[in-house]
């Protein structure tokens, strides 16, 4: 069968692969109807996340039809037309019954290499390299889920494939930062990053009652989102001081929550984005926190800030001291898909949660490669590119 693969330098391709076969009695088979690109897949592209394979298929977004199920599956059938989370859970581990599913302690067959780098390790990504589990990703024709009954999720009737798509990934990855931050009605909250994840957070905190939602980018086509499909505010942060914008659009308190959606491969305009680009690329750091250290800085006093965007390891110049003394909330993590994937559908059945306007490159799967160049150069306003196999 045909699957997008990493080729090892910088660049996707399109060849073929073994077509995936039952391995445990809790997996199904789907065939895939769309699958879409991440800007998680532009760091391993970009060879920032070094544990990638020649020839590993990507992708980790997507929806599909179940084509053949394992002897111990119970709730999912031949026929059923589902999305899936992007880490594999089992259900039943303590982390599990926490619905902390992204650190599932089985998800991930292959620990070691996380647990090294970070004391322990979360769970395993589809397509998300072999320190992420090595599990094939979704960028082909056909695809293995493992723990199928709680990693799959039937999409409603009503609601189209290409809505549903981001109920896997964009829109619950947006849902959990907006969520766990403790987005409260009436607060303030400041996204950087107006990609699929960042209008997704901004989208979210907009439903669970924020008065006000402040999105941050340069891309125009990616603010003009914001303001027309979102209906947030959206700041440009190459013509403006975004920690004096905010101050000023708040009342002089800043945002009571602030969601980071760029990650490790942030840009910053003059002498700090040119430091920290030449320290990421001499390895004297993995990241460029850019965007958490400004959230750092703007966020009110006794706040929360939430990481979305990934990070690898070690970060320079992070402003504890600023952290700490205003008594902010630091946190972060991997998308626990599972606990949201099932609102989510529900809202976008109410039509409350509309995510059409991300997919603005819808292409055959043969093409990946050119999508890949138009999402990662965020050229011709693509926000995200959709293969069909
Ligand atoms: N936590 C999770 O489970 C999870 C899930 C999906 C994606 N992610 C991560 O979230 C991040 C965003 O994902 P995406 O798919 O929306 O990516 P994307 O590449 O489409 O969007 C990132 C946006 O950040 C903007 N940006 C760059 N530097 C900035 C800065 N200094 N200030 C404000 N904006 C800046 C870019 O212009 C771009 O529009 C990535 O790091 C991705 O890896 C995490
Ligand atoms: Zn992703
Ligand atoms: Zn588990």
């Amino acid at each position: 069968m045909k699957a997008a693969t990493w080729t090892g330098v910088n660049e996707v391709s399109v060849e073929d692969v073994p077509e995936p076969t039952l391995l445990n009695d809790r997996d199904v088979i789907l065939k895939i109807s769309q699958s879409v690109t991440c800007g998680s897949d532009l760091h391993l592209i970009g060879g920032y996340i070094p544990f990638m394979r020649a020839g590993d298929v990507m992708g980790h977004e997507f929806i599909g039809e179940v084509v053949e199920v394992g002897k111990e599956v119970r709730d999912r059938k031949v026929g059923d037309r589902v999305v899936v989370a992007p880490f594999a859970a089992c259900g039943s581990c303590w982390y599990c019954k926490q619905e902390l599913y992204s650190l599932c302690d089985n998800g991930n067959p292959n620990p070691g290499i996380t647990e090294g780098l970070w004391g322990q390790s979360p769970g395993g990504c589809f397509g998300y390299s072999h320190a992420m589990g090595g599990c094939a990703g979704s960028h082909a024709e056909f695809m293995r889920v493992p723990y199928a009954d709680v990693g799959t999720f039937v999409v409603p009737e009503g609601v189209s494939d290409t809505r549903a798509l981001f109920a896997s990934d964009a829109a619950s990855t947006g849902w959990m930062g907006a969520d766990l931050a403790g987005t409260e009605p009436g607060d303030v909250v400041a996204v950087w990053g107006a990609g699929g994840v960042g209008q997704m957070a901004a989208r979210a905190a907009m439903l669970l009652g924020a008065e006000q939602v402040v999105v941050i980018d340069r891309v125009p086509e990616r603010l003009a989102q914001v303001r027309d499909n979102v209906g947030a505010e959206a700041v440009d942060y190459t013509t403006t001081d975004v920690i004096a914008e905010l101050r000023e659009r708040t009342g002089g308190r800043g945002p009571d929550v602030c969601l980071e959606a760029v990650g490790m491969e942030a840009h910053a305009p003059g002498a700090p984005g040119i430091y920290d680009q030449v320290k990421q690329q001499l390895r004297l750091q993995t990241d460029r926190p850019t965007a958490v250290r400004e959230a750092i800085m703007a966020c009110r006093k006794g706040g929360t800030v939430f990481t979305l965007g990934v990070f690898a390891a070690m970060v320079d110049k992070f402003p504890l001291g600023a952290a700490m003394n205003k008594g902010l909330t630091l946190r972060g993590a991997q998308v626990h898909a599972q606990r949201y994937i099932p609102e989510l559908l529900e809202r976008m059945r109410r039509d409350e949660l509309v995510t059409e306007h991300l997919a603005t490159h819808v292409m055959p799967l043969t093409d990946a490669p050119e999508g890949y160049r138009l999402f990662k150069e965020k050229e011709d306003g693509c926000v995200r590119a959709v293969f069909l196999p």
